[in-house]
């Protein structure tokens, strides 16, 4: 098989030289005409069992859409993993994968902290009817019990970057599966099925758009679970626009030149800020590793970190709204460099033991000049 960066460019488009095309053509029917009643019914049935179709009509944008398709085709590949289903967000693809827990007799969640604070929250909640332990990835094996239906981790982990080892958890897991969250890495650095993790979710509002321009949500995982993911989101309506399924397919193209040059930079800004006296702390695994991953499981250590400076929110608050270049907003992994405080806002749900300091801020580093980024930071930091 081709490399990495080759796949990017090409997968999910293998047929277009065929169909006469350079590009993929953009699906927007929300209905497909049905040759008869009979062969409409029998397509009904197999996509609504989650199943791809066999030739026959589509039947209804809910329940399949070939644009869509071509992405979740692609990110799967990249994903080494079976295939993929996308969602309107990445909220709304952790919402199947618990729903289809829930619904296989499974509600309870193994999940470990740091996590994204609306997971957290949505975890926090039972909004969906899950339970939830949250555990230290030491702890993850004595917190499994019999009505475990997922163990959940993230890393690199918003907001504080901390990395977690997929094969040591999934080790723990034994036969319960293990989804891991690998918006941060992206399949550029980390492929988390390689390390036996059975679901990896991404917001592909993050890297794998890169643009801050549209928002979605995928899951890859094994036939099995692609077929109930399908069937839930057939179901359940959370829906990718095919406008959205052509733009995240476009940014896979460029996803391993984005993530690899957003990285050296966050290597330079991190070593700057490791350097500044009104910073305490750098959060970033480029900096530390103690538990020698990077190499081992992510190939570098990614363009998000964190810090937190002397003066607590006051100061950090400061920090944030000095900023000329740099933009104070939420999300990250787009071809800009924002900058937020996820005390404030991304884990302002987050209960009080898991929330991440007041003096923290998170950064994700763009595409800019790193000595610009760094004199922007320097005058906010002054
Ligand atoms: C790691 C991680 N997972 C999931 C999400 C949720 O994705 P979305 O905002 O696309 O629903 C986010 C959003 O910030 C995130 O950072």
């Amino acid at each position: 098989m081709t490399q990495l960066d080759t796949r990017s460019v090409h997968a999910g488009r293998d047929d277009l030289s065929a169909l006469g095309v350079h590009v993929p053509p953009i699906d927007l029917s929300t209905t497909y005409p049905l040759p008869s009643v009979d062969t409409g019914g029998a397509a009904y049935d197999t996509l609504t069992q989650g199943r791809a179709p066999e030739g026959g009509s589509l039947v209804y944008q809910r329940l399949w859409n070939p644009t869509v398709a071509r992405f979740e085709d692609a990110l799967a590949e990249l994903e080494h993993s079976d295939g993929a289903v996308a969602f309107g967000s990445g909220m709304a693809a952790l919402t199947a994968c618990l729903l289809a827990a829930v619904a296989a007799g499974s509600p309870h969640m193994v999940a470990v902290r740091p996590l994204y604070g609306g997971t957290d929250h949505l975890l926090s909640t039972g909004l969906l009817g899950t339970t939830v332990t949250y555990a230290r990835p030491a702890e993850v094996r004595s917190a499994i019990q019999p009505d475990t239906g997922l163990v959940i981790v993230e890393t690199p982990a918003n907001p504080t970057v901390d990395l977690v080892d997929i094969a040591a958890i999934a080790a723990a897991a034994g036969d319960v599966p293990v989804l891991v969250d690998n918006t941060f890495a992206t399949p550029v650095l980390q492929q988390p099925a390689r390390h036996g993790a059975s679901l990896v979710l991404h917001s592909a509002t993050k890297y794998l758009g890169g643009h801050g321009d549209v928002m979605g949500g995928v899951v890859a995982g094994g036939v099995e679970w692609v077929a109930r993911l399908r069937q839930i989101r057939a179901v359940t309506g959370g829906l990718l626009h095919p406008m959205a399924a052509y733009e995240l397919h476009r940014g896979l193209q460029t996803l391993p030149v984005r993530v690899r040059a957003q990285q050296a930079t966050a290597i330079k800004v991190a070593d700057w800020l490791s350097a500044q006296p009104s910073v305490e702390r750098v959060y970033y695994p480029g900096l530390a590793d103690p538990q020698g991953l990077i190499g081992r499981q992510q190939s570098g250590p990614g363009a998000v970190l964190a810090f937190t400076v002397a003066g607590g929110y006051e100061a950090a608050s400061r920090v944030a709204g000095r900023l000329k270049l740099i933009t104070h907003a939420v999300s990250l992994g787009g071809v800009d460099t924002l900058i937020q405080h996820p005390a404030a806002l991304t884990h302002r749900l987050v209960s009080t033991e898991a929330k991440p300091s007041d003096a923290l801020l998170r950064l994700s580093l763009g595409l800019e000049d790193p000595e610009d980024l760094t004199t922007d930071l320097a005058t906010a930091l002054s």
